[in-house]
């Protein structure tokens, strides 16, 4: 991405401040962003990063970036997080909600925040909700994006990753100039461990077992938005920025009395 907001806290952890947000708002977004795996979630995060400088806060890029680092600097649970991930299952919800809250000042950021992937379980979204009430800061909406589950593995099949700025492209619809090889920072791109057709059939599996509730979870909380995720992502991006601002504007009228 050519203009990524810096992440250092959320990839590297607490004991590594970010800088003072380049451009924040008096009103930040702060969304959740849900959908099954490979729907493109990631890619819509990227596109509102750049847009509305609302920072993605990705829990498979926590895990992916311990991955990468020096596994001497690696805590037991993180390795233990790494072998689920690989496998395509869900890590535990104690080790995910651990590394949150590690992570808290990413949710005061005032820039605002875009969680992709966190909460992926009820549990997740409890503990979300107790940490939010306590920092006094209110979600303003949940964007579920839907598409049919064949057009979801094409997606997943075909993606390649930059494992340095974590830029994400497809072989077919979304390819890089020069093939296998990162646009915006000239890195090797590289197919991540859980696209394997066997990884993808328990990633599948997860999110309707696990994470598909949550969709109930949050349109009773009336936060919940649905987005079809059809189309090219400049097309799911306009009508994701429309939905979340027609969401603010309806949260923000005056009840008639
Ligand atoms: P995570 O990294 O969150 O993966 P995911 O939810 O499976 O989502 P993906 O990153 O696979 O897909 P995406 O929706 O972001 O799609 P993308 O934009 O890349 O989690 C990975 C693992 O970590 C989990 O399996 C689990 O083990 C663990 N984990 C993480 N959080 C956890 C939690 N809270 N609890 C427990 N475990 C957790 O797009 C996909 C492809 O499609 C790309 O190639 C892209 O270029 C392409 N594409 C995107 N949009 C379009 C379009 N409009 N048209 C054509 N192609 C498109």
């Amino acid at each position: 991405m050519t203009d990524q907001l810096p992440r250092h806290t959320w990839l590297e952890g607490p004991g590594v401040p970010c800088p003072p947000h380049p451009d924040a708002r008096a009103r930040p977004l702060r969304i959740v962003l849900l959908g099954a795996p490979g729907v493109g979630k990631g890619t819509q995060a990227e596109l509102f990063a750049e847009r509305r400088r609302v920072c993605q806060l990705s829990t498979g890029d926590v895990f992916r970036a311990a991955k990468a680092a020096d596994p001497c600097l690696r805590t037991p649970a993180l390795e233990e997080a790494i072998g689920y991930m690989q496998r395509g299952e869900l890590v535990p919800d104690a080790t995910v909600v651990d590394i949150v809250k590690e992570r808290i000042d990413c949710l005061r950021c005032e820039g605002g925040f875009m969680l992709d992937g966190f909460p992926r379980t009820v549990a997740q979204a409890e503990v979300l909700d107790e940490i939010l009430a306590a920092e006094k800061v209110r979600l303003d909406a949940v964007l579920k994006f839907d598409l049919p589950t064949g057009r979801i593995v094409d997606r997943l099949s075909g993606r390649r990753t930059c494992p340095s700025c974590k830029s994400v492209y497809h072989v077919e619809a979304q390819p890089p100039t020069q093939a296998g090889v990162c646009d915006k920072c000239g890195h090797a791109l590289v197919q991540r461990d859980d696209d394997r057709p066997e990884a993808i059939r328990v990633r599948m599996q997860a999110y309707e077992t696990s994470t598909a509730p949550l969709v109930e979870y949050y349109a009773s909380k009336g936060l919940l938005v649905s987005v079809s995720a059809e189309g090219t992502p400049e097309e799911i991006y306009a009508r994701a920025a429309a939905a979340v601002e027609a969401r603010k504007a309806a949260a923000a009228a005056p009840v008639a009395t």
